[in-house]
C-alpha cells in the first residue's frame, strides 16, 4: 500500500513554492483518498540559530497555513515532529549506518556549510533526520519540491543499507514530483535560483500571508528578459516562464493554454494576469490562515 508523508520546516515564511510544490499537492493527494501524514519539521529547524519562542509561533502559525490550505485532520494526520520522540530515536540508528563521506558530499549540505565558520554537526545529520521521519512510518511516497530529491535517495539507500545489516524493516521512500512545474519555482529576483525561505531580498518571493497589493508589487517587479513576448520556455527564457507556471498553478491551466491567452500581451501587461490569478488563488487560503491563527491563540 502507498503511504505518503511529508515535512516542512517552520523557519521563515511559506512562500508560494512551498504551498505549489508540497502543501497543496498533499492537500490533493487527500482528497483523492491516500494514507497522507504531514508534520512540522521544527527539528530540522534548530540545525539554524532559532530564537526558542519565535520557533514556537512559527509552528502554529505554519500548522494555520496548513490547515487554511485545506488539510483535513479527519482524513490526514497532522503533526508536530518533536511531539513524536521516535523521530530522534530512530535518527541514532541510522546514524550508524549512514556515512560521512557520503552526507559530506551532498550539494546543499556543501552550500550551506561553505558559508559558515563553525559547522554544526546537525547539519551534515540532517538528511538521517528527514530519513527517520519517512521510515518511521513505511512511507513510500513523499510529496516534494526538486530541491528535495537527494535528501529522500540518501533516504532510500539508508533502507537498503538497514535491510542488509538487520532484516528488511522499511519500504525504500521516493521523492513525487509534479509534473506542472510546481516542483521548482524560481526566485522573482534571479530566476537563475529556486524561490527559497532563506534569500535575503523579500522581493524574490511571494509569501502566502502577502496582501494584495503586496502580491501584484513582487510579480511586477520580477525579473524577465528583454522580449516582450510570452513564451514558455524555462531553458532559455526562465524568468518569463516561472510567470506562466505560476500562473498555470494558480487557475490550474496548462503552459500552452495561458501563452495562447496571452498572445498580444507584452510581458509588463502579462505580469498584472499573472498577479490577479494568483491573488484569486491565494486570497482565500490567506483569510482562512488568519482565522485559524486567532482561533489558536484564544
Ligand atoms: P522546506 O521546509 O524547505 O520546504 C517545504 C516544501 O516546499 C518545497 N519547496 C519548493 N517547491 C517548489 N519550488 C520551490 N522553490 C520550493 N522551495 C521549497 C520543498 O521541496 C518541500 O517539499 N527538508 C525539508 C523538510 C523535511 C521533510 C522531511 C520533507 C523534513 N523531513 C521528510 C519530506 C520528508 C525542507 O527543508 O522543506
Amino acid at each position: 500500500p502507498r503511504r505518503v508523508v511529508t515535512g516542512i520546516q517552520p523557519t521563515g515564511e511559506l512562500h508560494i513554492g512551498n504551498y505549489f510544490g508540497a502543501i497543496r499537492r498533499c492537500v490533493r493527494l487527500q482528497e483523492q483518498g491516500d494514507d497522507l501524514m504531514i508534520f512540522i519539521a521544527d527539528l530540522h529547524s534548530l540545525t539554524t540559530r532559532q530564537e526558542p519562542a519565535r520557533l514556537q509561533a512559527r509552528v502554529l502559525e505554519l500548522a494555520a497555513c496548513v490547515l487554511a490550505a485545506g488539510a483535513d485532520p479527519a482524513r490526514c494526520v497532522l503533526f508536530v515532529q518533536s511531539a513524536v520522540p521516535r523521530h530522534a530515536e530512530l535518527c541514532w540508528l541510522l546514524t550508524c549506518l549512514a556515512t560521512h563521506a557520503r552526507l559530506a558530499h551532498l550539494p546543499q549540505y556543501k552550500e550551506k556549510a561553505a558559508a559558515m565558520k563553525e559547522v554544526p554537526l546537525g547539519l551534515l545529520l540532517y538528511p538521517v533526520l528527514q530519513a527517520a521521519d519517512v521510515l518511521l512510518y513505511g512511507g513510500t511516497h513523499v510529496p516534494v519540491g526538486a530541491d528535495q530529491v537527494q535528501h529522500l535517495q540518501v533516504a532510500a539507500a539508508l533502507a537498503r543499507t538497514f535491510a542488509h545489516r538487520y532484516g528488511r524493516a522499511f519500504p525504500a521512500p521516493r521523492a513525487l514530483l509534479a509534473d506542472d512545474g510546481s516542483d521548482r519555482l524560481r526566485s522573482l529576483r534571479n530566476p537563475n535560483k529556486k524561490m527559497s525561505k532563506s534569500d535575503t531580498d523579500p522581493k524574490s518571493r511571494i509569501l502566502l500571508t502577502d496582501p494584495d497589493d503586496i502580491i501584484e508589487l513582487k510579480i511586477r517587479k520580477a525579473v524577465t528578459d528583454f522580449t516582450p513576448q510570452v513564451t514558455f520556455e524555462p531553458e532559455t527564457r526562465p524568468g518569463v516562464s516561472n510567470l506562466v507556471s505560476i500562473h498555470c498553478l494558480a487557475e490550474d491551466k496548462l503552459p500552452e493554454e495561458v501563452v495562447q491567452e496571452a498572445e498580444g500581451l507584452s510581458t509588463a501587461q502579462y505580469k498584472r494576469v499573472v498577479a490577479a490569478a494568483l491573488q484569486r488563488e491565494l486570497a482565500p487560503v490567506r483569510a482562512r490562515a488568519r482565522a485559524a491563527a486567532l482561533a489558536g491563540l484564544r
